[in-house]
């Protein structure tokens, strides 16, 4: 535990103000080593005041912390955590040749976050989750349409249990919260074409935790989780999310968690548009099959299995 840590630590487990020499004592270093760790975790965003008796935490900030990560996530998991990047999926993609699996990638802020289809993800700073997570599955080829229905059943999983909030899923990858969009999730993946496999799996989920001003085209269609900052909520997120992510993971074969996929899938029974490039056709959402295709019927009565693409719904 770094130095810096552990001043964190006594200021969250003291009830009042810690003097400057208090904490420099149990740390046995000097009162100006003390004062330098606290300028450092104001800088990262933590609140703490400081007056003539000492430091005192105040719980109203939410800070993503590698250090608080690595103290309650799984240990084989590796983070890396940087203040901006354009995009965690493009960094982690650039390094996963020499990464093992279980490699975190999270940013505080991207400046090209991306999305689906080639749109692009608003990621600002201090409102949300940015993260990338690699894969290396040795799965049937069949089987990795799975990997981003299981992961959108681990982010509500781990919203639910940290906030109280159920999200449901529009398919195939979106979550919703009051029905707008708090979580996009992009899953792309590394083929090797001699052996016919997949190399890696880059797992890429935004989710909108609190309010932040949106972008005029998505203010109508998006929301956020919490309208106050709660203190390590972010850490807790992410770090419940990567354990449901690599249980859901582990039995991904047994296809367990395409029951919970389909109890928050809320647009099954409902009218949707098939969206195909240049087309949009009226359907009816009939059932997620167990490889998580969407069974749609459509006007004329003929069916289709959609694998992945687009949907959109009225709401
Ligand atoms: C979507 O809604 O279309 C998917 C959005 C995925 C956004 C996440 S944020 C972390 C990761 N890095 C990216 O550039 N995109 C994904």
């Amino acid at each position: 535990m770094s130095n810096k840590f552990q001043v964190l630590d006594s200021l969250e487990c003291a009830d009042n103000i810690l003097s400057g020499q208090c904490l420099a004592d149990r740390l046995n270093i000097s009162r100006v080593a003390v004062w330098k760790h606290i300028k450092a975790l104001q800088n990262e965003g933590y609140n703490i005041e400081s007056t003539s008796k000492g430091y005192r935490l105040i719980a109203d900030c939410d800070v993503i912390d590698k250090e608080v990560l690595q103290k309650i996530a799984a240990k084989d998991l590796q983070f890396e955590l940087f203040d901006k990047l354009d995009s965690s999926n493009t960094y982690l993609k650039s390094i996963a040749h020499k990464c093992h699996e279980g490699h975190v990638v999270i940013a505080k802020t991207q400046t090209a976050g991306k999305g689906r289809l080639g749109r692009s993800f608003y990621s600002p700073d201090t409102a949300g989750i940015y993260m990338s997570v690699l894969l290396k599955p040795k799965l049937n080829i069949n089987n990795t349409g799975l990997i981003t229905a299981m992961s959108a059943v681990a982010v509500c999983e781990a919203i639910s249990i940290e906030t109280n909030i159920d999200c449901s899923i529009k398919w195939v990858n979106d979550l919703y919260y009051r029905n707008k969009k708090i979580c996009g999730i992009l899953c792309e993946a590394g083929y090797n074409m001699e052996l016919a496999r997949l190399d890696y799996v880059v797992i890429g989920i935004g989710i909108n935790v609190y309010k932040s001003p949106l972008p005029h085209d998505i203010a109508n269609i998006a929301t956020y989780l919490l309208d106050k900052h709660q203190y390590n909520m972010r850490n807790k997120i992410i770090a419940r999310i990567l354990e449901r992510l690599m249980y859901n993971y582990k039995y991904i074969e047994s296809k367990q968690f395409i029951n919970e996929y389909r109890k928050r899938c809320f647009i099954i029974g409902k009218d949707i548009n098939v969206l195909k490039p240049n087309t949009s056709q009226k359907a009816r959402a009939i059932d997620i099959d167990d490889n998580c295709r969407l069974l749609v019927e459509y006007e004329n009565n003929n069916k289709e299995y959609l694998n992945s693409g687009e949907i959109s719904i009225k709401l």
